[in-house]
Protein backbone atom coordinates (compact mmCIF):
# COMPACT_ATOMS: atom_id res chain seq x y z
CA UNK A 1 0.00 0.00 0.00
CA UNK A 2 1.22 3.74 -0.65
CA UNK A 3 0.29 5.73 1.78
CA UNK A 4 0.40 9.74 1.26
CA UNK A 5 -0.25 12.44 3.67
CA UNK A 6 -0.14 15.79 1.64
CA UNK A 7 -0.63 19.55 2.67
CA UNK A 8 -3.96 20.56 1.05
CA UNK A 9 -6.76 19.51 -0.31
CA UNK A 10 -6.09 20.88 -3.70
CA UNK A 11 -2.92 18.87 -3.64
CA UNK A 12 -4.56 15.67 -2.44
CA UNK A 13 -7.25 16.41 -5.87
CA UNK A 14 -4.12 16.52 -7.89
CA UNK A 15 -2.28 13.68 -6.98
CA UNK A 16 -5.89 11.78 -7.31
CA UNK A 17 -6.26 13.58 -11.03
CA UNK A 18 -2.56 12.36 -12.00
CA UNK A 19 -3.16 9.00 -10.78
CA UNK A 20 -6.36 8.44 -12.94
CA UNK A 21 -5.54 10.39 -15.92
CA UNK A 22 -2.50 7.91 -15.68
CA UNK A 23 -4.63 4.98 -16.21
CA UNK A 24 -6.43 6.97 -18.83
CA UNK A 25 -3.59 8.07 -20.74
CA UNK A 26 -2.04 4.34 -20.83
CA UNK A 27 -5.77 2.34 -21.50
CA UNK A 28 -8.14 5.04 -23.33
CA UNK A 29 -10.84 2.22 -22.63
CA UNK A 30 -10.86 2.10 -18.79
CA UNK A 31 -13.11 1.20 -16.73
CA UNK A 32 -12.91 4.10 -14.13
CA UNK A 33 -15.36 2.97 -10.44
CA UNK A 34 -16.03 6.34 -9.19
CA UNK A 35 -17.21 8.07 -6.41
CA UNK A 36 -19.50 10.98 -5.28
CA UNK A 37 -18.86 13.03 -2.05
CA UNK A 38 -16.66 16.16 -1.07
CA UNK A 39 -13.72 14.19 -1.30
CA UNK A 40 -13.80 13.59 -5.23
CA UNK A 41 -14.91 17.22 -6.20
CA UNK A 42 -11.60 18.85 -6.33
CA UNK A 43 -10.17 15.48 -8.42
CA UNK A 44 -13.07 16.01 -11.12
CA UNK A 45 -12.22 19.56 -11.33
CA UNK A 46 -8.67 18.94 -12.13
CA UNK A 47 -9.33 16.24 -14.99
CA UNK A 48 -12.28 18.71 -16.11
CA UNK A 49 -9.18 21.43 -16.90
CA UNK A 50 -6.66 19.10 -18.34
CA UNK A 51 -9.56 17.79 -20.20
CA UNK A 52 -9.84 21.20 -21.35
CA UNK A 53 -6.34 22.10 -22.10
CA UNK A 54 -6.48 18.94 -24.35
CA UNK A 55 -4.37 16.85 -22.09
CA UNK A 56 -6.99 13.72 -21.34
CA UNK A 57 -9.60 12.01 -23.60
CA UNK A 58 -12.09 10.38 -22.35
CA UNK A 59 -13.95 9.44 -25.14
CA UNK A 60 -12.85 5.62 -24.80
CA UNK A 61 -13.75 5.43 -21.37
CA UNK A 62 -16.55 3.44 -18.80
CA UNK A 63 -17.71 4.65 -15.71
CA UNK A 64 -19.14 3.07 -13.11
CA UNK A 65 -20.34 4.52 -9.68
CA UNK A 66 -20.09 2.94 -6.27
CA UNK A 67 -24.25 3.87 -5.29
CA UNK A 68 -27.05 5.56 -5.51
CA UNK A 69 -30.15 6.93 -2.97
CA UNK A 70 -32.90 4.98 -3.04
CA UNK A 71 -35.60 6.52 -3.81
CA UNK A 72 -34.03 9.30 -5.55
CA UNK A 73 -34.46 9.40 -9.24
CA UNK A 74 -31.73 10.92 -12.01
CA UNK A 75 -33.15 14.63 -12.10
CA UNK A 76 -33.47 14.80 -8.52
CA UNK A 77 -30.40 17.36 -7.81
CA UNK A 78 -29.18 15.80 -4.79
CA UNK A 79 -28.95 11.92 -6.56
CA UNK A 80 -25.88 11.01 -7.14
CA UNK A 81 -26.42 10.19 -11.25
CA UNK A 82 -27.53 13.85 -10.91
CA UNK A 83 -23.98 14.96 -9.26
CA UNK A 84 -21.76 12.81 -11.59
CA UNK A 85 -23.48 14.68 -14.82
CA UNK A 86 -22.75 17.98 -12.79
CA UNK A 87 -19.45 17.42 -11.24
CA UNK A 88 -17.77 15.68 -13.90
CA UNK A 89 -19.72 13.50 -16.77
CA UNK A 90 -21.43 17.05 -18.33
CA UNK A 91 -18.02 18.44 -18.67
CA UNK A 92 -16.29 16.18 -20.51
CA UNK A 93 -16.20 13.98 -23.87
CA UNK A 94 -17.33 10.47 -22.39
CA UNK A 95 -20.17 8.75 -23.33
CA UNK A 96 -22.96 8.84 -21.29
CA UNK A 97 -24.43 5.92 -22.30
CA UNK A 98 -21.41 4.25 -21.02
CA UNK A 99 -21.60 5.87 -17.55
CA UNK A 100 -23.44 3.82 -15.23
CA UNK A 101 -25.08 4.74 -11.43
CA UNK A 102 -27.10 2.30 -9.78
CA UNK A 103 -31.05 2.76 -10.73
CA UNK A 104 -32.55 4.34 -7.68
CA UNK A 105 -36.19 3.92 -8.95
CA UNK A 106 -35.08 0.28 -9.55
CA UNK A 107 -38.89 -1.19 -8.24
CA UNK A 108 -36.73 -4.62 -6.97
CA UNK A 109 -33.07 -3.61 -5.95
CA UNK A 110 -32.14 -7.08 -5.38
CA UNK A 111 -32.46 -7.64 -9.04
CA UNK A 112 -30.87 -4.22 -10.32
CA UNK A 113 -27.86 -5.52 -7.63
CA UNK A 114 -27.54 -8.56 -9.44
CA UNK A 115 -28.04 -6.83 -13.10
CA UNK A 116 -25.29 -4.14 -11.73
CA UNK A 117 -22.42 -7.04 -10.61
CA UNK A 118 -23.22 -8.53 -13.73
CA UNK A 119 -22.57 -5.27 -16.06
CA UNK A 120 -19.00 -4.95 -14.08
CA UNK A 121 -18.01 -8.39 -14.91
CA UNK A 122 -19.08 -7.67 -18.32
CA UNK A 123 -17.05 -5.06 -18.45
CA UNK A 124 -13.72 -7.16 -17.45
CA UNK A 125 -13.99 -5.57 -13.96
CA UNK A 126 -12.77 -2.05 -13.01
CA UNK A 127 -9.57 -1.03 -13.74
CA UNK A 128 -9.45 1.89 -11.09
CA UNK A 129 -11.81 2.39 -8.29
CA UNK A 130 -11.58 5.59 -6.16
CA UNK A 131 -12.86 5.89 -2.99
CA UNK A 132 -13.98 8.46 -0.26
CA UNK A 133 -14.48 6.91 3.30
CA UNK A 134 -16.92 7.94 5.65
CA UNK A 135 -16.21 8.47 9.67
CA UNK A 136 -17.82 5.10 10.47
CA UNK A 137 -15.23 3.43 8.13
CA UNK A 138 -17.66 3.23 5.01
CA UNK A 139 -16.88 2.73 1.68
CA UNK A 140 -19.29 3.28 -1.04
CA UNK A 141 -22.27 2.59 1.34
CA UNK A 142 -20.51 -0.33 3.05
CA UNK A 143 -21.79 0.34 6.37
CA UNK A 144 -20.49 -1.37 9.72
CA UNK A 145 -21.80 -4.64 9.74
CA UNK A 146 -21.09 -7.92 11.16
CA UNK A 147 -20.11 -9.39 7.84
CA UNK A 148 -18.42 -8.01 4.50
CA UNK A 149 -21.74 -7.80 1.83
CA UNK A 150 -20.70 -9.13 -1.21
CA UNK A 151 -22.70 -8.09 -3.61
CA UNK A 152 -24.00 -4.86 -5.03
CA UNK A 153 -27.16 -4.02 -2.34
CA UNK A 154 -29.65 -2.36 -0.88
CA UNK A 155 -28.84 -0.67 2.12
CA UNK A 156 -30.50 1.35 5.76
CA UNK A 157 -27.75 4.01 6.45
CA UNK A 158 -26.32 4.40 9.75
CA UNK A 159 -27.17 7.29 11.65
CA UNK A 160 -23.97 8.99 11.48
CA UNK A 161 -23.82 8.53 7.76
CA UNK A 162 -27.24 10.84 7.58
CA UNK A 163 -26.36 13.44 9.60
CA UNK A 164 -22.68 13.58 7.58
CA UNK A 165 -24.60 14.06 3.76
CA UNK A 166 -27.38 16.28 5.50
CA UNK A 167 -24.59 19.17 4.73
CA UNK A 168 -26.59 18.35 0.93
CA UNK A 169 -30.20 18.45 1.46
CA UNK A 170 -32.11 20.76 2.56
CA UNK A 171 -32.83 19.17 6.29
CA UNK A 172 -31.54 15.58 8.15
CA UNK A 173 -34.99 14.25 7.52
CA UNK A 174 -34.80 14.51 3.79
CA UNK A 175 -31.85 12.34 3.60
CA UNK A 176 -32.74 9.10 1.99
CA UNK A 177 -33.18 6.50 4.56
CA UNK A 178 -31.74 3.75 2.37
CA UNK A 179 -28.67 3.39 -1.00
CA UNK A 180 -28.15 0.68 -3.22
CA UNK A 181 -24.43 0.14 -3.23
CA UNK A 182 -21.24 -2.01 -4.76
CA UNK A 183 -20.54 -4.66 -2.66
CA UNK A 184 -17.12 -5.68 -1.36
CA UNK A 185 -16.70 -7.88 -4.07
CA UNK A 186 -16.49 -5.13 -7.21
CA UNK A 187 -14.56 -3.11 -4.88
CA UNK A 188 -12.10 -5.98 -4.10
CA UNK A 189 -11.59 -7.24 -7.80
CA UNK A 190 -10.35 -3.55 -9.11
CA UNK A 191 -7.48 -3.76 -10.10
CA UNK A 192 -6.30 -0.54 -8.15
CA UNK A 193 -7.61 1.35 -5.23
CA UNK A 194 -7.29 4.76 -5.05
CA UNK A 195 -8.73 6.06 -1.28
CA UNK A 196 -9.13 9.85 -0.97
CA UNK A 197 -9.59 11.41 2.51
CA UNK A 198 -9.49 14.81 3.84
CA UNK A 199 -9.95 16.57 7.51
CA UNK A 200 -8.79 16.20 10.45
CA UNK A 201 -11.91 14.29 11.79
CA UNK A 202 -11.24 11.38 9.11
CA UNK A 203 -7.89 11.13 10.82
CA UNK A 204 -8.78 8.62 12.81
CA UNK A 205 -10.14 6.55 10.90
CA UNK A 206 -8.46 6.52 8.28
CA UNK A 207 -5.12 5.34 10.39
CA UNK A 208 -7.44 2.44 11.84
CA UNK A 209 -8.29 1.24 8.62
CA UNK A 210 -4.91 0.64 7.76
CA UNK A 211 -3.12 -0.58 10.58
CA UNK A 212 -5.93 -2.02 13.01
CA UNK A 213 -7.50 -5.38 12.36
CA UNK A 214 -9.41 -6.22 9.15
CA UNK A 215 -13.19 -6.33 10.24
CA UNK A 216 -16.94 -5.32 9.02
CA UNK A 217 -16.97 -2.94 11.48
CA UNK A 218 -14.71 -0.60 10.13
CA UNK A 219 -15.75 -1.45 5.78
CA UNK A 220 -12.44 -0.21 4.76
CA UNK A 221 -10.33 -1.99 6.82
CA UNK A 222 -10.56 -5.10 3.83
CA UNK A 223 -8.55 -3.06 1.86
CA UNK A 224 -5.83 -4.28 3.73
CA UNK A 225 -6.23 -7.20 1.84
CA UNK A 226 -5.58 -5.80 -1.94
CA UNK A 227 -2.61 -5.70 -3.66
CA UNK A 228 -2.64 -1.90 -5.44
CA UNK A 229 -4.15 0.90 -2.68
CA UNK A 230 -2.87 4.12 -3.21
CA UNK A 231 -4.26 6.12 0.01
CA UNK A 232 -4.09 10.21 -0.16
CA UNK A 233 -4.90 11.70 3.01
CA UNK A 234 -5.08 15.65 3.90
CA UNK A 235 -5.85 17.17 6.90
CA UNK A 236 -7.31 20.17 5.01
CA UNK A 237 -10.63 19.68 4.31
CA UNK A 238 -12.59 21.28 1.49
C1 LIG B 1 -19.93 8.25 -2.26
C2 LIG B 1 -19.62 7.19 -1.33
C3 LIG B 1 -19.30 7.43 0.11
C4 LIG B 1 -18.39 8.63 0.33
C5 LIG B 1 -18.13 8.83 1.83
C6 LIG B 1 -17.28 10.06 2.09
O1 LIG B 1 -20.20 7.74 -3.54
O2 LIG B 1 -19.64 6.07 -1.73
O3 LIG B 1 -18.71 6.28 0.64
O4 LIG B 1 -17.18 8.43 -0.34
O5 LIG B 1 -19.34 8.97 2.49
O6 LIG B 1 -17.99 11.18 1.72
P1 LIG B 1 -17.33 12.63 1.66
O7 LIG B 1 -16.31 12.59 0.58
O8 LIG B 1 -18.46 13.55 1.32
O9 LIG B 1 -16.72 12.87 3.00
Amino acid sequence: MKFYEVASYKEMSRKAANIISAEVITNPNAVLGLATGSSPIGTYKQLIEWYNKGDIDFSGVTAVNLDEYYGLSEDNEQSYRYFMNKNFFDHININKARTYVPNGLAKDPVLEGKLYDERIKALGGIDIQLLGIGLDGHIGFNEPNDVFMRDTHLVDLNESTIKANARFFESEDKVPRQAITMGMMSIMRAKKILLIAAGEKKEAVVREAFNGVITPKLPASILQLHPNVTVIFTKESN
